[in-house]
């Protein structure tokens, strides 16, 4: 799948980056440059947050010693498809600080900076997929992240796109961009009435 073979339609005029970017399961084991990671990391460091206190943190592994430590957490059904791709990571969001705050925005924010990744990726021509079929204890426990301070909030794998065809056929059916929920669905002008 190309970007030209993009079924999406926008209903409004977008950057294209916004519906270019979308989750597919093939990818090619084409390893990504140190310079590529560094630029899709990068994107997220930018993220705005509140109070800029930066909550995210991102735990990953390409090819090192610790790739198969890093699949082993992922759910069988994400494991089928996401050990392929080149970069493997997991998502933290500092949820509590020193002093015992739980500061309401942490996950919001790190959500922020994962679409910010997700789209520097895109720009350059890497896809991402996001999964929250993770054992959780396991990312805790197998990456060394203080289950106190910090709330896991998904894995997800980057790369380059691969042929549909390397897919099972179940999972080959799927590999295509979705579609979304208008736009009246999603913005409301003026007071809701209840
Ligand atoms: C937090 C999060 C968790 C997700 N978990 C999974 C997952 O476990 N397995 C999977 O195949 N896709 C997963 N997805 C991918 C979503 O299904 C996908 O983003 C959604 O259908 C929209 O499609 P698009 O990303 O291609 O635009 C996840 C996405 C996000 C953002």
């Amino acid at each position: 799948m190309t970007a030209s073979a993009n079924p999406r339609v926008p209903s409004a005029e977008v950057n294209p980056l916004f519906v270019d970017r979308w989750s597919p399961r093939s990818f090619s084991d084409q390893p990504l440059t140190d310079n590529e990671i560094a630029s899709i990391f990068e994107g997220a460091r930018w993220s705005p947050s509140s109070f800029n206190r930066q909550p995210w943190l991102f735990v990953y592994e390409t090819d090192g010693p610790d790739r198969e430590v890093f699949d082993s957490i992922l759910m069988p059904g994400n494991q089928v498809w996401a050990t392929q791709a080149p970069l493997i990571g997991f998502i933290f969001a500092n949820t509590k600080t020193p002093e015992g705050r739980r500061p309401r925005t942490s996950q919001f924010d790190t959500g922020a900076a994962w679409m910010a990744l997700a789209l520097q990726a895109r720009s350059m021509g890497i896809y991402t997929h996001g999964m929250a079929g993770i054992d959780n204890d396991a990312a805790y426990e197998k990456l060394g992240v203080s289950s106190e301070y910090y709330t896991v909030m998904c894995g997800f794998v980057a790369g380059r796109i691969g042929p549909r065809e390397a897919l099972p056929s179940d999972l080959q059916e799927r590999e295509s961009p979705n579609d979304r929920k208008s736009l009246s669905e999603i913005a409301h002008k003026g007071v809701m009435s209840s």
